[in-house]
C-alpha cells in the first residue's frame, strides 16, 4: 500500500524542507562530504556531527571547522551539545554565522563523558534546563531551533510527551525523537507507542528515528503520527536510501537497491569530496574508519579493506575500487 500523504515537504519556521526524510546526526560520520552524498541521495535535511558549545566558546579550531557547510548540502542543521544556556546561545550564533539553516540541540547522547557534563541525554533529567537552553537559543538567533532527544533514559520510561511540550513551549520548531531509551544506545527496538504519544502531544513536527532501513519501517513511524523520519546508520551503508524510501512512499514503486558498483561510485565520490575538504592524504586517512561500512556485505571486503588502509592518493583509491568491482567499465 502506498499513501502520497506520508511523503511531504515540511515547513520548519521559515525553512522549507523539500521532504520529511532527514539524515540523523552521527559523530565521526556526518561530515560535509557525507552530508552532500545524503542530500544528493534524497535527504530533505542533513545534520552535522554534534559540536561542543564549550569548545566553540573557547575558540577551538577543530570545532569551528566542524561548523563549515558546503553549498551542496542545504538545508542543513548544525547540532550543538552543551548544558549551559549562555554557551549554547553563543554557539547557536556561531552556527547561524556559519550558514546553518537550523540549529539543533543534542539532548539524547548517551555517552558518559557527555552526560557527566550535564549535556546530551542528561538534559532529559532536567526539563527546565532543556527549556532554558532552547528558549535562550531561540532569542539569540533568527534561524529555527530544533532538538533531538529519546523516549526515555531507561527501558519502558516515556518522557517524550513531557519533553516535547517543554521544547515546544520554549520555541523549538521541530523535534527528532529517537525511539530507544538512552540506556540502549543504538540497539534494540523502538517504542512506537511512546513516539506516537509524543507526536500527539505537540503541534510542531516530530520526526521519528531509530532502526529505519526501508520504506515499511519509515511508513510505520509516519502512520504512528510522526511528521517525518530521521535515518542514521542505514544511510551510512547507502546514502541514497532517502530516495529509495521516497520512491516507495510516493507510490512510484520500490526504489531499486544500490548495486555494488553504484555503491563504489558513491564511495569514490565521498573520497573526492573528503579530499577537497581535508586534502588528499588526510581525507583518505579519515575515511579509513568508514571503509567497513561501505564494503559491508560485498565479496572480498576484508582484503579490499586491508589494502585501503595503505592508500595515500585518490588515484590509488580509484584503482583499488576498479579492481575490486571487476574493471573500469563496472565502476
Ligand atoms: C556512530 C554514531 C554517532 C552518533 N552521533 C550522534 C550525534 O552526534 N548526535 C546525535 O544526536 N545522535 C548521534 N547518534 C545517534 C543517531 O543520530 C541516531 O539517533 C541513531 O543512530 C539511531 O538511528 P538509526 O537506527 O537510524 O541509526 C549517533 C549514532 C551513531 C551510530
Amino acid at each position: 500500500m502506498t499513501d502520497k500523504k506520508l511523503l511531504h515537504p515540511v515547513p520548519v519556521g521559515r525553512v522549507a524542507l523539500r521532504n520529511n526524510l532527514a539524515l540523523a546526526p552521527m559523530a565521526g560520520i556526518t561530515n560535509a562530504a557525507f552530508r552532500i552524498l545524503a542530500a544528493e541521495g534524497g535527504a530533505g535535511l542533513v545534520v552535522t556531527e554534534m559540536v561542543s558549545a564549550e569548545s566553540l566558546k573557547y575558540g577551538n579550531k577543530k570545532s569551528f571547522k566542524m561548523l563549515e557547510l558546503l553549498p551542496g548540502e542545504h538545508p542543513a542543521a548544525i547540532q550543538l551539545f552543551g548544558a549551559d544556556p549562555a554557551s549554547m546561545a553563543l554557539a547557536a550564533q556561531a552556527a547561524e554565522r556559519a550558514g546553518a539553516d537550523l540549529v539543533d540541540v543534542n539532548a539524547g547522547c548517551p555517552v558518559k563523558k557527555v552526560q557527566r557534563s550535564g549535556a546530551g541525554a542528561a538534559l532529559m533529567k532536567t526539563p527546565q534546563l532543556l527549556g532554558d537552553i532552547i528558549s535562550r537559543m531561540v532569542k539569540s538567533v533568527k534561524i529555527p531551533v530544533t532538538v533531538k532527544f529519546r523516549v526515555g533514559l531507561t527501558a519502558g520510561e516515556n518522557l517524550a510527551p513531557l519533553l516535547a511540550r517543554v521544547a515546544e513551549e520554549a520555541g523549538a520548531a521541530l523535534i527528532t525523537l529517537h525511539g530507544r531509551p538512552a540506556s540502549q544506545f543504538h540497539t534494540g527496538p523502538v517504542d512506537l507507542p511512546a513516539m506516537a504519544a509524543a507526536a500527539a502531544a505537540v503541534k510542531i513536527p516530530v520526526f521519528g528515528n531509530g532502526g529505519v532501513e526501508n520504506a515499511a519501517q519509515a511508513r510505520a513511524m509516519l502512520e504512528a503520527g510522526c511528521a517525518g523520519v530521521a535515518i542514521g546508520r542505514a544511510a551510512v551503508f547507502n546514502p541514497a536510501v532517502f530516495a529509495e524510501i521516497a520512491a516507495d512512499l510516493s507510490g512510484a514503486g520500490a526504489g531499486s537497491a544500490l548495486t555494488a558498483a553504484a555503491r563504489m561510485r558513491l564511495f569514490l565520490r565521498f573520497l573526492e569530496l573528503n579530499a577537497g575538504i581535508y586534502g588528499e592524504e588526510h581525507g583518505l586517512a579519515r575515511a579509513r574508519k568508514l571503509v567497513g561500512y561501505w564494503l559491508k556485505g560485498l565479496p572480498g571486503a576484508a582484503g579490499a579493506r586491508a589494502s585501503f588502509m595503505r592508500l595515500k592518493t585518490l588515484k590509488e583509491a580509484e584503482d583499488l575500487l576498479i579492481q575490486y568491482t571487476g574493471g573500469r567499465g563496472a565502476l
